[in-house]
């Protein structure tokens, strides 16, 4: 097991996007919509980090989409098993994932957003596996860019349901 990204790594990194995120939303009261279930810890530094910054009107919400299940590969065909419960008509949303890797997720979960009306919507991806995207899907603020394609966990990413609680973000071999 290798770590990729330390605690520290990762607090400079957050911090670095949540400047550029309170300044691109400078006036605006945008809704982060977290992709649960690899996304709770990234939002939760996030949100701390932005209103630190001075970006204090956001409101929050969750989607939980899963096409991995336990296994290590995307069946492709992402289901929503839990929807938001906020009216997004109008809002500028800012959806918050852990990682892309083949952009299946990002896609079903940009479309299903658009067709309620967002004033706008930009997407944060803390990983990214650009080697392994088999569609593309527009990136905002990407945390991350791996290196080669190992499997990841930690820092909410779960190796087979657990780890997700591991403070650094290790590779791992599936
Ligand atoms: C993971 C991750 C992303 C998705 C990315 O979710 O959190 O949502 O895979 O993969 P893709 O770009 O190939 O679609 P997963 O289905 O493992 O659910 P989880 O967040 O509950 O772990």
């Amino acid at each position: 097991m290798k770590t990729l990204y330390s605690t520290t790594d990762i607090e400079k990194r957050v911090l670095e996007l949540a400047d550029t995120i309170t300044s691109d939303y400078r006036g605006k009261k945008p809704v982060f919509i977290g992709v649960l279930k690899g996304s709770f810890i990234l939002l939760a530094d996030l949100l701390r980090a932005v209103y630190t910054k001075g970006l204090t009107e956001v409101a929050v919400d969750f989607l939980t989409v899963s096409s991995y299940g336990l296994g290590t590969e995307s069946n492709r065909k992402p289901t929503v098993t839990h929807d938001v419960t906020t009216d997004i008509a109008g809002k500028d949303l800012l959806i918050v994932e852990d990682i892309v890797d083949t952009g299946y997720t990002l896609q079903f979960v940009q479309q299903l957003l658009k067709e309620r009306g967002p004033h706008s919507l930009k997407t944060l991806a803390f990983l990214d596996k650009i080697e392994r995207r088999e569609i593309e899907v527009p990136v905002e603020y990407i945390g991350f860019r791996l290196v080669g394609t190992p499997w990841v966990e930690g820092y909410g990413l779960d190796g087979g349901a657990f780890g997700r609680g591991r403070p650094e973000i290790v590779a791992k071999t599936p």
